[in-house]
């Protein structure tokens, strides 16, 4: 699987990637990393591992759709089989989704349909939830919304706060991802209306991490 990452930040969740590609968990060729920002710290870690990397700023382009025809160029160029949605904060329009059309994943830091959009850590820090969490799935036109892949939760405490809970939520984000990407790459998901159906799903929720589907080795440690 050729994959295609678009960022706007830190990148943890590309780092996550390629450390997964790196100790041969993840099956993924990270063709290209792209950012809507120079000084995304995501464009300086695909640099050190050698991927090639590109900057589209969206400021530069009059309107969403010429901005994300140039995203689509680049992501062909690179004869990229799917993209991943990683930080990326930039609303894609059919210009960017029809060429794509179910190939696009992106994470969110909630369990949604709870808490979608930005500062979703502080939503649920503020709602006073007592479990918060991540979700993995497939990008449609509206925002935080296709069909789910999976998804982590972990507990909310009533002294959380925006940093705490978002941190705890980070660390089962960098394991999740992955493992989604790599049921992708096993031609493991099947959509069934809104159902992503894995072939092979456990039903083993013991483990350490409380994710559904359960994560499988070497995800789990
Ligand atoms: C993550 O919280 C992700 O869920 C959200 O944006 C953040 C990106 O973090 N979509 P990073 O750039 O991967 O560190």
């Amino acid at each position: 699987m050729r994959l295609g990452v678009l960022l706007s930040g830190s990148g943890s969740n590309l780092q996550a990637m390629l450390d997964r590609v790196a100790d041969g968990a993840l099956a993924a060729d990270i063709a290209v990393v792209i950012a809507n920002k120079p000084e995304a710290l995501g464009l300086a870690r695909a640099r050190a591992a050698g991927i090639p990397t590109a900057c589209v700023r969206h400021a530069d382009f009059p309107e969403r759709e010429a901005f994300d025809c140039e995203l689509v160029r680049l992501l062909q160029a690179s004869r990229v089989d799917y993209v991943a949605l990683a930080g990326f904060m930039r609303i894609l329009t059919p210009a960017f989704l029809a060429p794509f059309a179910g190939r696009v994943v992106n994470i969110h830091p909630a369990l949604l349909p709870a808490c979608p959009g930005i500062h979703a850590q502080r939503q649920q820090a503020d709602h006073g939830v007592r479990l918060a969490g991540c979700t993995v799935h497939f990008v449609d036109e509206e925002m935080d919304h296709g069909p789910i892949i999976i998804q982590a939760a972990v507990p909310a405490f009533a002294d959380d706060n925006e940093a705490t809970l978002g941190a705890r939520i980070l660390d089962l984000e960098h394991r999740i991802y992955p493992q989604a990407l790599q049921w992708i790459a096993q031609g493991r998901l099947r959509l069934s209306g809104r159902q992503v159906l894995l072939d092979g799903a456990g039903r083993d929720f013991s483990g350490p991490f409380w994710t559904n589907p359960p994560l499988e080795p070497p995800f789990d440690r």
